[in-house]
């Protein structure tokens, strides 16, 4: 109740509340007196009560409130979550009002569709989970207001906001805990997207935790020195926060899950024959060079590509991280799963448009090239894909990260993959000698393949038919495991040689300067190279590549100069240049 204890003084539950001087005073009307327009400063409110009656008793005035209000007193809740926007997250604070009025709820803060439609879940879900539905005009601000909010995430601090504006959950921790989490109908919690993000923002920010959905809790304790207590339902998280239940925080051991061995689910070994295919492979992972396998139908380039992740080196942990960051914030991680420790291998649909393969929507998400991050893209049918599409790709393959502009904003997203693509030689897939098509419709199929991309190709590698006596035979070639053990050891020099740059990691990346001072061949290699480049009419773009991917046999050879036999093998590798595209 309130009682009027001074002129200007009122009191709530025998608390103070001031009045500001502004305001209209008591305006008397007949028979009682009115309060009109009157603000309430309690600590953290400020609003517009309807009509209140005064009316005297005793020698003090008391003030008797409308029903609505005497149940349901102004009460503000503020809860803690994150969203996500670009590759990091930042704080969103969920502030609930409950107080008078008709009942409805509003949410502002820019919310999208997912976010408006979570009043109707939360309040089923707060009436199936045993509480009360706040009585009021219940007021939901997400704050910062002038930024988008997306997806049902903040359907868990919504429905704790309300609990707490309404009286109904009495917790101090609501400052130490960022929550994020979509709630069924039932009260059940489910996994959302970008946790990992979240909980990295969490520890940024000082908080003790994060109460996250049981599915999400392994990636966001990848986190180190922060609480990731897993809450199945909405009651469970109420008990958590009033320290009725105990819920021990998830725990994961990184070392253990990075160091565990796995079966890979393929190996080279699979493919009989195409020695010279899985060679220039092992050249390619070795260097960090793009590869693109031509060839006709059925001759294993597909089988091939999958199979490039199983010879690339481990994941570093730093590696897997960013990796693991970008797979969450678009929602790739499996149930429990805590860190993407395998190169990821991506082969979107040659149907991709731009925003699917570089990224974007309304507010822009990672895309195919950036979930590649730290792994291989795999574009298989190469000439089937949208020229403009490829086109744009050739920033990102650059830079090793794709920036992408939106009406909401300008996002950067990370994207050092291997390109490795396939394609057949002629549009009806037979090498050019025994095919039935025209010279003009080679060319019109080449063609559809922008110049620019190609350049950026560094190998270029025929898939030649397999013999039947290789593709019967029983004898298996060379397992992943001792490819990838020789693509370690070249990526060992290359770091070494690269440790005191900054942006070159392998031979693909080196630059005019790079190639100076790294590629010096002596006189009778010069010649050798010389030749072949007016012999076999090489253009000049095929210059650079056949020095970095020299160097790059020369590293795997242990070699510290770059001798005829290693550019020879690197000539080889320009047949596009030699018979296709001249
Ligand atoms: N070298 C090989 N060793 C073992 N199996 C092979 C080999 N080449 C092809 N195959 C078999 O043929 C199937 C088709 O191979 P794959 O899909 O890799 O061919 P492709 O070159 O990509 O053909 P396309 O040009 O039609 O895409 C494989 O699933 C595999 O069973
Ligand atoms: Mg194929």
């Amino acid at each position: 109740m309130i009682s009027v204890v001074k002129k200007r003084h009122l009191q709530l539950h025998g608390a103070p509340i001031r009045l500001p001087n502004s305001l209209p005073q008591i305006r008397v009307q007949a028979g009682c007196q009115c309060l009109k327009a009157l603000e309430f400063f309690r600590e953290d409110y400020v609003g517009t009560p309807p009509c209140i009656r005064i009316r005297p008793a005793g020698r003090k005035n008391r003030i008797a409130l409308p029903p609505a209000f005497a149940h349901n007193p102004p009460m503000l809740a503020r809860v803690l979550s994150a969203a996500v926007n670009g590759i990091e997250a930042f704080p969103v604070e969920v502030e609930v009002n409950c107080g008078w009025g008709d009942t409805m709820i509003i949410i502002v803060g820019l919310p999208d569709a997912a976010v408006k439609e979570s009043r109707d879940r939360v309040t089923t879900a707060l009436t199936n989970s045993g509480f009360r539905f706040p009585m009021g005009r219940c007021t939901i601000n997400l704050a910062p207001a002038d930024v988008k909010k997306e997806g049902p995430s903040f359907d868990l601090p919504i429905a704790v906001g309300m609990l707490a504006a309404s009286d109904q959950l009495q917790s101090d921790e609501l400052d130490n805990f960022i929550m994020v989490g979509e709630l069924a109908l039932t009260g059940a919690v489910r996994p959302v997207k970008g946790v990992l993000p979240i909980a990295w923002r969490a520890r940024a920010e000082g908080r003790a935790g994060v109460l996250v959905p049981p599915e999400n809790a392994a990636e966001a304790a990848v986190v180190e020195g922060l609480k990731v207590i897993p809450v199945a339902n909405l009651r469970e998280a109420v008990g958590f926060l009033e320290g009725e239940i105990k819920i021990e925080p998830t725990q994961v051991d990184l070392s253990k899950i990075f160091d565990q061995s796995y079966d890979e689910e393929f190996d080279m070994a699979e493919v009989k024959g195409q020695e010279s295919v899985k060679r220039a492979l092992e050249i390619a992972a070795a260097g960090g060079h793009n590869a693109l396998l031509i060839g006709p139908p059925g001759t294993g380039k597909s089988m091939l590509a999958k199979r490039l992740t199983t010879i690339l080196p481990p994941l570093t942990l730093e590696e897997a991280l960013e990796t693991t960051k970008i797979h969450s914030i678009v929602g790739l991680l499996k149930p429990g799963q805590a860190l993407v420790t395998r190169r990821p291998f991506r082969s979107p649909h040659h149907t991709a448009s731009d925003a699917g393969l570089l990224g974007g929507n309304v507010n822009p998400t990672p895309g195919e090239i950036s979930l590649a991050h730290h792994g291989v893209l795999f574009l298989d049918e190469l000439p089937e894909f949208k020229r403009a599409v490829l086109e744009t790709m050739r920033q990102p393959l650059e830079e090793g990260r794709v920036t992408i502009s939106r009406a909401a904003g300008t996002m950067t997203f990370p994207s050092e993959f291997m390109l490795v693509a396939a394609m057949n030689p002629t549009p009806d897939g037979k090498m050019p000698g025994e095919s039935r098509s025209s010279p003009r419709e080679i060319q019109n199929y080449l063609g559809r393949i922008s110049g620019p991309l190609l350049d950026r190709i560094d190998l270029h590698v025929e898939v030649p038919q397999v013999k039947f006596r290789e593709i019967s035979s029983e004898r298996t070639g060379e397992d992943s495991a001792a490819i990838r053990e020789r693509v370690v050891r070249a990526r060992k020099i290359q770091q070494a040689r690269f440790a005191h740059k900054r942006t070159i990691t392998c031979n693909a990346r080196m630059g005019p300067r790079e190639l100076k001072s790294y590629c010096a061949l002596e006189e009778a290699t010069k010649e050798l190279l010389k030749f072949a480049m007016t012999d076999l009419n090489l253009s000049a773009r095929a210059y650079d590549r056949i020095l970095k991917v020299a160097r790059t046999i020369a590293d795997l050879a242990g070699a510290e100069k770059i001798t005829s036999d290693h550019i020879s093998e690197a000539i080889q590798y320009r047949s596009l240049d030699r018979q296709l595209w001249t």
